[in-house]
Order: C-alpha cells, then sequence, then structure tokens
C-alpha cells in the first residue's frame, strides 16, 4: 500500500513528545513490511538540516491559494530507513519551536492544504493524518477530486488537544464553515472535523479508545466519538527495541539482558553517582520521566514524594513543567539532597541512564492515551507503578492481581491509593531475591516492539479502504 503519513513533530527530526516517536517509528515498521511510506512535516526551523542531510530547497514547489494571498511552499524531501520524509517548507509555517504560538491553528491549516497540493500529483491509497495540528487533511482530501479513492485515518494520541479555533481559519484554506454541533458559533474544532470526516478513527491504546466514549476521559467529544464508534480502533504504541535495548545502549554504564541482569546493579551505582544520590545498593530509586503536569499526575507525585523519601525510597525526576510544579520539586529537592535528584530540562541521554539505574518506574498519570516511558522502563526491567488508566492500563498487570503481572496500578486517583501500590512494590522489592529478579525477567522478555502493532495499522488500512470503497 502507498500510505502517506502528516504530522507536526517526527523524531528524530523535531521532538516534543510521544507523537514524535510514533510518527518516527511506525513508518519505517510498516516500511519492513513492504509498504511505501511517505512521511509529511513541516519543516520547523529548529530541524538540524546539515546533520540529516536535508536539502533547503525543495524538488517541488507550488503557489497555494491562502485566503485573499498565496503561499509558496516547497517540498524537500529525504529518505532514511525506507520512508520518504517530506519537509514543507514555507515562511508561513516553519518557526523556531513546533508549538506554542498564537496563530498555530493558522499554520497548521496551511501546513494540510501545502500536503494536499503534494498528494494530488500522486494519489495514495492511505492518508493518515495525526492529531489536531494535521486533522484538516482529512476534510481538505475528502473535497480533492483526485484523492477520492484515498482511504483518510485520523488517530488520536492526546485528546486533551483539540485544535479549537476561530471559524475563520477554515475558509483561509478553502473550507466551508458549516458548524458541527459540538462547535460554537464562530468556532471550528479541528479535531473534531477530522473524526467527523474520517473513513477510519483510531487512537493509541485499546483501553484509551473505550475511555473516551465516556465523559470522563471524552473532553466534550464523547458523544461524536459514540457515533464513530464502528470505525474506532485501538491500537497500542510500540517503541524502538533496538534503540531502547539495555545490552546495546551507548548512554549506559554497564549493558544488561533478561538472562544476565548483572549489569543492572552498575547502572544503579552510576546513577546515584552522577546524580548526587547517596550510594546504597538496597535503597530502591524511583524513576520518573515526563512533563511534569496534571496529566502525568503531578500533583500526586508531589504529595507522595515526601512519604516515599521517608520510606528508605531514592527518587530520580527528569522532565520540565508548569512552573509552579517545578518550584515544588525545586523546593523539596533542597531539602531531600542525596534522596532526590530532580534535573529540569529533557536529556534523552540521562533519560536512558534512568531507564537502566532505576528499580521502579512511577506514572500516576490522570489520563494516558498510551504512554511510552511504562514500556520503556519494562524493557530496562524498571518496574512500572502506574495508575490503571489508558494505555497504562493496557500494558501493566499489577503482580498482586495476576501471578504473571509486570508491575503495580492503582484504579482511584487519590494519594492514598497511589502511595499503598508504591507500599506494595517496596514490599514485593525488599523480599528481594528470587522473585524480584523473575519478575524482572517477566518485564523484559515482553514484546512491545512495532512490528507486531504495525500489522495491526495494515489491518486499519484494508478497513479504510473498504470504507472508502463503499463510500
Ligand atoms: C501523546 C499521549 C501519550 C502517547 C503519545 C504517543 O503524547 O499523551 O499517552 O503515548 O501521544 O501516541
Amino acid at each position: 500500500m502507498r500510505i502517506s503519513f502528516a504530522a507536526a513533530e517526527v523524531a528524530p527530526y523535531a521532538k516534543v513528545g510521544g507523537l514524535a516517536d510514533v510518527a518516527g517509528s511506525l513508518p519505517q515498521a510498516l516500511a519492513s513490511l513492504g509498504h511505501d511510506v511517505t512521511v509529511y512535516m513541516p519543516y520547523h526551523r529548529s530541524i538540524d538540516a546539515q546533520k540529516f542531510g536535508i536539502p533547503t530547497a525543495g524538488a517541488r514547489t507550488h503557489s497555494i491559494p491562502y485566503g485573499a494571498a498565496r503561499a509558496r511552499i516547497e517540498y524537500p524531501e529525504i529518505s532514511r530507513d525506507g520512508v520518504r520524509t517530506v519537509f514543507v517548507r514555507s515562511v508561513r509555517i516553519g518557526r523556531d519551536k513546533v508549538y506554542g504560538y498564537d496563530d498555530d491553528a493558522k499554520r497548521y491549516a496551511l501546513f494540510c492544504r501545502a500536503v494536499v497540493e503534494d498528494l494530488v500529483d500522486t494519489p495514495p491509497d492511505v492518508v493518515h493524518a495525526h492529531d489536531w495540528h494535521a486533522a484538516l487533511l482529512v476534510p481538505l482530501a475528502a473535497r480533492a477530486r483526485q484523492l477520492r479513492k484515498a482511504a483518510t485515518v485520523f488517530t488520536i494520541h492526546n485528546l486533551a488537544y483539540q485544535g479549537r479555533t476561530s471559524a475563520a481559519v477554515l475558509k483561509l484554506v478553502g473550507l466551508p464553515r458549516a458548524r458541527l454541533p459540538i462547535e460554537d458559533r464562530g468556532e471550528a474544532n479541528l479535531m473534531a472535523r477530522a473524526i467527523a470526516a474520517a473513513d477510519i478513527v483510531s487512537t493509541v491504546s485499546e483501553r484509551y479508545a473505550e475511555e473516551i466514549l465516556t465523559p470522563e476521559f471524552g473532553e466534550r467529544l464523547e458523544g461524536l466519538l459514540r457515533k464513530r464508534q464502528a470505525d474506532l480502533w485501538g491500537i497500542t504504541n510500540g517503541i524502538d527495541t533496538k534503540f531502547f535495548d539495555p545490552a546495546q545502549d551507548p548512554h549506559i554504564a554497564a549493558p544488561y539482558e533478561a538472562d544476565d541482569q548483572s549489569g543492572k546493579a552498575i547502572d544503579k551505582a552510576a546513577l546515584q553517582k552522577e546524580t548526587g544520590l547517596q550510594r546504597d545498593a538496597a535503597a530502591p530509586i524511583f524513576g520518573v520521566i515526563g512533563r511534569l503536569v496534571e496529566q502525568k499526575g503531578v500533583d500526586l507525585l508531589t504529595a507522595v514524594a515526601p512519604w516515599l523519601l521517608e520510606k528508605g525510597g531514592q527518587l530520580v525526576v527528569l522532565g520540565t513543567g508548569d512552573p509552579a510544579y517545578e518550584q515544588k520539586w525545586r523546593d523539596l529537592a533542597a531539602k531531600n539532597k542525596g534522596r532526590l535528584a530532580l534535573t529540569l530540562g529533557f536529556d534523552g541521554a540521562l533519560a536512558q541512564r534512568i531507564y537502566a539505574g532505576a528499580d521502579l518506574f512511577l506514572m500516576p498519570s490522570r489520563f494516558e492515551p498510551c504512554g511510552l516511558g511504562q514500556l520503556i522502563s519494562l524493557r530496562y526491567g524498571t518496574i512500572p507503578v502506574v495508575r490503571a488508566v489508558g494505555g497504562l492500563a493496557t500494558t501493566v498487570r499489577d503482580v498482586d492481581a495476576d501471578p504473571r503481572g509486570n508491575g503495580f496500578s492503582f484504579i482511584k486517583y487519590e494519594s492514598a491509593a497511589f502511595s499503598d501500590a508504591i507500599a506494595r512494590a517496596l514490599h514485593r522489592y525488599k523480599a528481594d531475591g528470587e522473585p524480584w529478579r523473575q519478575l524482572r525477567t517477566r518485564a523484559m522478555h515482553e514484546d512491545h516492539s512495532w512490528p507486531a502493532a504495525a500489522k495491526r495499522y495494515v489491518e486499519m488500512y484494508m478497513a479504510a479502504a473498504k470504507a472508502r470503497r463503499a463510500a
């Protein structure tokens, strides 16, 4: 099949969150199954063109109508790991950061319009748009005569960001303004428009696909999503198991694998040394990697941290987030030198050393479409303690409920439930010895690689193609 992806961020070129990991590695997995995949992304100014060998000028240029004006778009491209990536380049689109500007909705609307302009020359079988930034691709493709046979798939990575904007944005790219029931007067909800119009809608875990049909997780779109329920798929993300591999990781002190975990203790000692934690082989290290924001349960973490440290645990935290929470964590770290190591920022290599050196990994998310941290930590034999929501519920099974379990989980979003799960984890960790090693071995043996997930995507594309033919 010929499949065209569109996403705002794609690893390794530009990454803000998990979307980039998926948009970077799923196309490769599809290509290795024999499909022909092109990925469209904006040519952000932060992209290191030299490093990746991306030409500055495009092989093709299009001048496209943009409101009363015209926008000139270039399409430089490269091929790598069997995937063609096209960088949509325009002064009206490219900025230093991927998101965070007042005119994001306009920039991304133009991005979608520009992608369609390029697609009509050689129509793909499937147009696959990701999150609200690429959402207008769906209605735009539906209106392009040359793309009438192309099936459209829209994937929701996070329903909390919908691209709610002024309806004037639609007119800029030549779309009718006719309002959806969910939209207020004068407003356009870009994600809702893709959900309403796509042949198939998907999201990134089985559980989240069920949750978003309810008011608790539906972010006001549950009604619309329920209407599309027959065409709604949940496919759990994979991770790049070559990149995240404790046996080959160039960033860690000692490699290890499921059958010989001796290196992990060396990585733990190295992590304690690097981050200024007390050198104590027996103290359980809890890792936290991710944005310090409400979605990730930062309030629960903040509430439980002092208790956890009192219990003899050590905490390594890496991430950035809400300034108010960053300050709270700075204060906590100052009070708990040697027991709490805080790095406010993003550092991929340090993240890998934390995945390797920590004993347990905390992820008490309020909601979690899939979550990648728990999958990476499983791969490194670092046992996850998670809230049982979304992808966390799909991928982590509590050992106290399931003898074949791989972690610990709690249900109610409250600190008592979270600390109870941690206490159960500590209890097992301290009993130590063979059972804990077996738990780690089980975690490391699980297969969360992309090939299996990619096959499900192919099934979904077939369903989308069938739906398109029927339409
Ligand atoms: C978003 C979601 C996260 C998911 C990722 C990739 O960042 O919040 O749960 O893993 O997208 O699909």
